[in-house]
């Protein structure tokens, strides 16, 4: 008996996996083991015999399945450490660096915009970039023979023989939102519209697509001093500090009268700092509403008045940010993004002062 136990408690020892673990378990305990073939032939011996012999086996058999118990727990302990050693990360290393997207100047800007007309009561309006000749036309007093149209460089949308649609251009301002909103909202109303306009035009200080903000207030009793208001306070917040405008009297078919406004600047050593000096920038169209442009937006000119201006975004975007070339905006050079563009978690907001 102490050969069997001496010969299974070694087996035990060497088993190299559960596996064979469980071999050596049917081996020794199984139902034919040879333990158990022990256990068995008890029934054949004398009662005296079976005094000595019973405890005898039975305790073996007891010593072998402990053994086996032990070493089946060591194997996983053994198998749970390997593991966790392969397993193993070291959740201190530094973070492999990810490239993150910035925010164009122009969102930006945008951004910038809308919030601050949003805080004066502007909603935002929105109308198609493919635009009919009659809303970037005709509703806005701008007839077939008038200079402006030519003036404006339109992109025609090209035309099969036969088609006899109306002509469709790339709208060359956002002032085609001033009819599509006075229509779906009538009066009172209060928007501005940013968007995408087109012009064939390229050089230092012209690209072909460019961006404007389009502002529009009808009401009762509106009047050119509520607009110079508006846009003090606008270019204000903008920059940061209180900047003065300048009204000039100009023309656009769309107001009457109609102003240029400038704002105040200073220009030293060929760069611009807008809200201090002497000079003069001009930034925006304006002018109140001409009666023809509120009748072809089916407002009763009788009874409404308002004012309106068109203002370049990426203009007053080099301007604050200091950017000295227009065509890199639309460049897509990563460079250049990574300059001048804003972290998605460090951009400028009204609550934040809006400056950078
Ligand atoms: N649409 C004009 C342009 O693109 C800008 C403009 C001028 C808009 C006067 C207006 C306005 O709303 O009243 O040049």
């Amino acid at each position: 008996m102490d050969d069997l136990r001496d010969k299974y408690i070694d087996l035990i020892g060497k088993a190299a996996d559960e596996a064979a673990l469980e071999d050596l378990r049917v081996q020794a305990v199984g139902k034919k083991g040879e333990i158990s073939l022990q256990m068995r032939s008890l029934g054949k011996m004398s009662p005296e015999e079976r005094q000595v012999m019973g405890p005898k086996l039975n305790a073996l058999k007891d010593e072998i399945n402990s053994a086996l118990g032990a070493k089946k727990a060591a194997l996983a302990d053994a198998a749970l450490n390997e593991r966790l050693a392969a397993e193993w990360l070291d959740v201190t290393l530094p973070a492999r660096g990810t490239r993150r997207g910035s925010i164009h100047p122009v969102s930006q800007v945008w951004e910038e915009c809308t919030a601050i007309f949003a805080d004066m009561g502007f909603a935002v309006a929105e109308g198609p970039q493919v635009e009919t000749d009659w809303y970037n036309f005709d509703a806005l007093n701008i007839p077939g023979h008038h200079p402006a149209r030519a003036e404006m460089d339109t992109f025609y949308m090209h035309r099969a023989t036969g088609d006899e649609r109306p002509p469709h251009v790339l709208r060359t301002h956002t002032s085609p939102v001033q009819i599509r909103s006075m229509e779906a909202g009538g009066a009172p109303t209060r928007i501005i519209c940013p968007g995408r306009v087109y012009r064939a035009d390229y050089d230092q200080t012209h690209t072909p697509m460019f961006h404007q903000v389009e502002g529009l207030a009808i009401d009762k009793d509106i009047s050119m001093a509520n607009l110079k208001w508006v846009l003090e306070e606008f270019f204000s917040a903008y920059f940061g500090r209180s900047v003065k405008t300048r009204f000039r009297a100009s023309h656009f078919p769309f107001t009457e009268p109609s102003a240029e406004v400038d704002i105040q600047c200073q220009w030293k050593d060929g760069s611009v700092t807008v809200g201090e000096g002497d000079d003069w920038l001009e930034v925006l169209g304006s002018g109140m509403v001409h009666p023809k442009v509120l009748q072809a937006g089916g407002i009763d000119p009788s009874e409404w008045q308002g004012f309106a201006f068109g203002m370049g975004i990426d203009r007053i975007a080099m301007l604050k940010y200091g950017i000295p070339d227009l065509r890199a905006f639309f460049d897509s050079d990563l460079r250049w993004l990574r300059h001048y563009g804003f972290a998605s978690l460090d951009v400028p907001t009204l609550h934040g002062g809006l400056s950078r």
